[in-house]
């Protein structure tokens, strides 16, 4: 028989969630859903529309008519592959502050639970243990501190070519951190039943490697 597997993962940003949502995707075969890839394309097509987050009818209307997927790990909306822009430090200044509306929150929830009955999927997010995939008996919860955050975006954003600031990185990570985890519908916080990991403390290997045992060991 084929089970269906849903795995949660959740933390702050920075803390290595994708990296590692990949890794043991590939192992089980299971979609990488990046949820805050689905917020970050609202807050851009919301910004190129000129959408402010207080314009609720429009934006309602906008994600209506959004079409998102997942294709290589990367999102896909209206056809076009928007995975590099979404990632600019001009989208993760506003995004935070589109994530908070509810209703937002709502529409993204419901695509996302879609994509889940559909598929056997890791997701990664916020509210993914506490609120997406509730039910799951797979969730973890990745931490780090802002700095080694902070330290991991500044390198990957170098790595792109982009010319980037330690200090105003790390300024964004602990705004963001407290606009995600203080918002009043569906903050960031780690579900009763999750496994915490401080991924300061281990390498991406490592990590992949506890998530990925602790799966295994469940599912014999
Ligand atoms: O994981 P990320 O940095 O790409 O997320 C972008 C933003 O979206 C972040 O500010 C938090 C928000 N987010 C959320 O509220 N709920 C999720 N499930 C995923 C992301």
């Amino acid at each position: 028989m084929i089970m269906k597997i849903s795995v949660a993962i959740d933390g702050p940003a920075g803390a290595g969630k994708s990296t590692i949502a990949k890794l043991v995707g590939k192992k089980f075969d299971l979609m990488y859903i990046n949820t805050g890839a689905m917020y970050r394309a609202v807050a851009l097509l919301a910004k190129r529309n000129g959408i402010d987050t207080t314009n609720i009818d429009a934006l309602m209307t906008m994600i209506d008519n959004m079409e998102m997927h997942f294709e290589n790990d990367d999102l896909i909306l209206d056809g076009v592959n928007i995975q590099n822009e979404i990632t600019m430090p001009e989208i993760s200044e506003i995004v935070s502050n589109y994530a908070s509306i509810p209703e937002v929150r709502s529409k993204l929830v419901t695509l996302q639970r879609k994509m889940s009955e559909k598929y056997n999927v890791i997701m990664d997010g916020r509210d993914i243990g506490t609120v997406v995939l509730k039910n799951s008996k797979f969730k973890f919860f990745l931490t780090a501190s802002p700095e080694e955050r902070a330290r991991r975006r500044y390198t990957e954003l170098l790595n792109r070519g982009l010319d980037v600031n330690y200090d105003k990185l790390l300024e964004d990570i602990i705004k963001r951190d407290h606009i995600d985890s203080t918002r009043a519908v569906d903050p960031l916080k780690k579900a009763d039943d999750a496994i915490e990991i401080d991924s300061s403390n281990y390498n991406i290997t490592e990590v992949t490697e506890i998530i990925c045992n602790f799966i295994e060991n469940a599912l014999q």
